[in-house]
C-alpha cells in the first residue's frame, strides 16, 4: 500500500492521451497512456491479457514477458477493479483474433510500462451489463453499478439531453432562474416532504412538488420566458416510472395561447431528437381531446404506436337479452370491446388468462367471441341476434378469424380494464414497434372532478389552471362540465409532460378556490401571496413541465426510472448506499423542537 502512495507523483508525466473505448485501427503505431480499471485478466502462461475500462469502454492490453519482463511480472498481481496506468503502443491484433463484439476489437495495446494506482476488493458482482444482479445489491454498491456501460450510456444520454434543453431555450431567449427548495407547500395532489425550522419553532418548510407558484410569480414580475431543469419532491407511492425526487424541465411563458406553448414544446422535442438521437420528428404532433382519448384508448395517455382501439357497443347492444349486458346498461354502465385481428387462434387457456388479467382492473369478467362465417364461437352466442352480431362486426370492423373481447360495467372500470388489456395484448402479440416514437397531445381535460372520499371537487391538473373561456359561465353551477386550458404531452403511452394556461384574473382564481371548497380565509392562508400578486398587473401566462427522467427513460429504452438516475431511491423511498432516511440524535431533534411519538 505504501508503495502505491509514493508512486502518485508519477502522474505529473502520465497524462491520459486517450480514453480506452475510442482507440481504433487508425491509431496503429501510436504510443498511448490509458488510465482506468481492470475489467478482467487472462493469464495464458506466456502472455497476460487484461481488459482496461474507463467511461468510454474497454480495450485489450497485452503484457509480453519477452519484450517487457518487468511489467509482465507486475501484471500477475492485477485483479478485477484494480486501478492502472498503462503506457504502450497500439498494435493490430494478430489475424483471426479480432473481437467483433468490442468497438476496439481490431486492436490491442502492447504494454511498455504499467503503474498500479490502487487495489480493489473483489467486487460483489461483475461489472457487466449482462450479469443479472439483485437490484438491492446494485443500489448498495451504486459506485460499482455505475461503472457498467449500460448505466454510463444512460447518464451520458441524460447529460446530452440536459445540455440540448438549455441550448434550445437559451436560443429562444428564455432565462434559467432558480426557485427555492425550502418553501411553503404548493399542494398538487401529492403529499409534501416537510423540513422542520429551527428558527421558527413548530413551523415547517415543504420541499417543492414543483416550482409552480414561483414560476407564475416570475411572470407577474415580468420575466416573460422562464425555464429551469429542477428537482421536485413528492411523497407518493412509487412505481417503475416514479421517484420521490425527480427532475422536471419546467417552463413558463407570458402572453401565450395553448397553441403557442404547444408549438414551442414541439420545437423542443424536434431539437432534442435531432441533436441527441439523430431522429427527424414530424410536426405538428397529433391531438386528441381527453374525451376521444378515453373513448378510443380508455385512458388519457394513449400509446398510439398500434391499433387495437376500443369501441363502444352500448348502443348496438342496448336490446341484448344477455344478462350481464342488460344489467350493466340498466345500472348506467357501458359495453366496450376490442378486436384482436386473427385472434381466433387463441386457446381456451389464453382467453382464461386474459380474463384473469382484467380482474385486476376491477372488471367482473371478459366475454370473448371468435368470429367465423357460421357465426360466433362465444358464451353469448345464443343471446345475440343475427342483426346484433352483424352490427357488432361492422362497428368492430371484424372479419373471419378475429377475436372480439367485451367488457361490460361502469365506464371507469370498463375503460381501465380494456386500456390495460390493449397494452398487454399489444406487447404479447408484438404489435408495438420498439423504435418508433409517437407523440400525441391530449387536450380539453375536465377542470375539476368530484372526489368521493373528500366529498368535494378537486382540480384535475392543479388549482391554478384556467377554464376555457367559453366555459367560465358554467363554473358556478355546472363545474363538472367545465373544460380546462390544460394539455398533456404523451410519448409512447407515457405522460412525459403536462401544463396549462393559468388564471391571471383574480376573480376567476378566487371563484375556482371557492369551487374547490376553500373559503376566503383558507385561500388567503395557503395562497395569499399568489392572490395578492394577481392584483398587481399579472400578464396572461401559461406553461408546462416535462418529466425529465421519464424522457430519458424512453429514449434509453430503460425499464426502470432508477436506471436513468445516478443515485435513485428504492420503491420504499430509501437510499441503500447512504442508508437514508436514518435516525438522528436527540440533540438534533431538540434543536428542532421535535419530540418523537414512536
Ligand atoms: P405534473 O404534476 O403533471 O405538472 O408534472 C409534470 C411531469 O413530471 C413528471 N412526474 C414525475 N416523474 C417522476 N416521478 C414522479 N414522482 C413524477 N411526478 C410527475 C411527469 C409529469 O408529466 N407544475 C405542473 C406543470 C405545469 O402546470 O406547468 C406540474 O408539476 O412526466
Ligand atoms: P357469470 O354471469 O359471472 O357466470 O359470467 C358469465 C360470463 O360473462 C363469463 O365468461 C364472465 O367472464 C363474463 N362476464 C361477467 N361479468 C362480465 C362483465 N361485466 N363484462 C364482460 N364479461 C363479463
Amino acid at each position: 500500500m505504501n508503495e502505491l502512495r509514493t508512486t502518485i507523483d508519477f502522474l505529473d508525466d502520465w497524462k491520459r492521451t486517450d480514453y480506452c473505448g475510442n482507440l481504433r485501427k487508425e491509431d496503429k503505431g501510436r504510443e498511448v497512456i490509458l488510465l482506468g480499471w481492470v475489467q478482467k485478466r487472462r493469464d495464458l502462461g506466456g502472455l497476460i491479457f487484461i481488459e482496461v475500462r474507463d467511461r468510454s469502454g474497454l480495450v485489450q492490453v497485452v503484457f509480453n514477458p519477452e519484450t517487457n519482463a518487468e511489467s509482465h511480472e507486475q501484471a500477475q498481481a492485477l485483479r478485477s477493479e484494480f486501478v492502472v496506468g498503462i503506457k504502450g503502443e497500439v498494435v493490430l491484433r494478430p489475424e483471426g483474433t479480432a473481437n467483433p463484439k468490442l468497438a476496439t476489437g481490431e486492436i490491442e495495446v502492447a504494454v511498455k510500462e504499467l503503474k498500479i494506482l490502487n487495489v480493489s476488493k473483489t467486487p460483489p458482482f461483475p461489472i457487466e451489463d449482462e450479469e443479472k444482479v439483485e437490484e438491492n445489491t446494485r443500489l448498495k454498491y451504486r459506485y460499482l453499478d455505475l461503472r457498467k456501460p449500460g448505466l454510463q450510456k444512460n447518464l451520458i444520454l441524460r447529460h446530452r439531453l440536459a445540455r440540448e434543453v438549455r441550448e434550445y431555450f437559451n436560443r429562444l431567449g428564455f432565462l434559467e432562474i432558480e426557485t427555492p427548495m425550502l418553501t411553503k407547500s404548493t399542494p398538487e395532489g401529492a403529499r409534501d416532504f416537510l423540513v422542520p425550522s429551527r428558527l421558527s419553532p413548530g413551523h415547517f418548510y415543504a420541499l417543492p412538488q414543483s416550482p409552480q407558484l414561483f414560476k407564475q410569480i416570475l411572470m407577474v414580475a415580468g420575466y416573460d420566458r422562464y425555464y429551469q431543469i429542477v428537482r421536485c419532491f413528492r411523497d407518493e407511492d412509487l412505481r417503475s416510472d416514479r421517484q420521490p425526487e425527480f427532475t422536471q424541465i419546467d417552463v413558463e411563458m407570458s402572453f401565450v395561447t395553448v397553441e403557442d406553448i404547444r408549438k414551442t414544446m414541439e420545437g423542443l422535442m424536434v431539437h432534442l431528437f435531432k441533436e441527441v438521437m439523430g431522429i427527424e420528428l414530424k410536426t405538428p404532433f397529433p391531438i386528441l381531446s381527453y374525451e376521444e382519448a378515453m373513448d378510443r384508448f380508455g385512458l388519457d395517455k394513449p400509446d398510439i404506436r398500434f391499433g387495437l382501439e376500443l369501441r363502444d357497443l352500448s348502443t348496438v347492444l342496448k336490446g341484448s337479452t344477455f344478462k350481464v349486458f342488460q344489467e350493466s346498461l340498466a345500472s348506467g354502465g357501458i359495453i366496450k370491446a376490442i378486436n384482436v385481428k386473427g385472434g381466433a387462434t387463441f386457446s381456451r387457456k389464453e382467453i382464461d388468462d386474459l380474463t384473469h388479467f382484467v380482474y385486476d382492473y376491477g372488471a367482473k369478467g371478459l366475454i370473448s367471441a371468435k368470429v367465423s362465417q357460421e357465426g360466433w364461437q362465444s358464451p353469448v352466442q345464443k343471446f345475440i341476434t343475427d342483426e346484433e352480431r352483424r352490427s357488432v362486426e361492422r362497428t368492430m370492423e371484424a372479419s373471419e378469424g378475429d377475436l372480439l373481447l367485451f367488457i361490460a360495467g361502469p365506464e371507469k372500470i370498463a375503460n381501465q380494464s380494456l386500456a390495460n388489456l390493449r397494452l398487454h395484448l399489444g406487447r404479447k402479440l408484438g404489435l408495438i414497434p420498439e423504435n418508433d416514437y409517437r407523440f400525441v397531445w391530449v387536450l380539453d381535460f375536465p377542470l375539476l372532478e368530484y372526489d368521493e372520499a373528500e366529498k368535494r371537487y378537486v382540480a384535475v391538473h392543479h388549482p391554478f389552471t384556467a377554464p376555457r373561456d367559453e366555459d367560465i359561465a358554467k363554473l358556478k353551477d355546472y363545474p363538472e362540465q367545465v373544460k380546462a386550458k390544460a394539455y398533456d404531452l404523451v410519448l409512447n403511452g407515457s405522460e412525459i409532460g403536462g401544463g396549462s394556461i393559468r388564471n391571471h384574473l383574480k376573480e376567476v382564481q378566487s371563484l375556482l378556490f371557492e369551487k374547490l371548497g376553500m373559503d376566503d380565509e383558507e385561500a388567503r392562508q395557503r395562497f395569499g401571496f399568489l392572490l395578492e400578486a394577481l392584483e398587481y398587473g399579472t400578464p396572461p401566462h401559461g406553461g408546462i413541465a416535462f418529466g425529465f427522467d421519464r424522457l430519458v427513460m424512453i429514449l434509453s429504452h430503460s425499464e426502470s426510472i432508477r436506471d436513468v438516475i445516478a443515485f435513485p431511491k428504492t420503491q420504499k423511498g430509501t437510499c441503500l448506499m447512504t442508508d437514508a432516511p436514518s435516525k438522528v440524535d436527540t440533540k438534533q431533534l431538540d434543536e428542532l423542537w421535535i419530540k418523537l411519538k414512536i
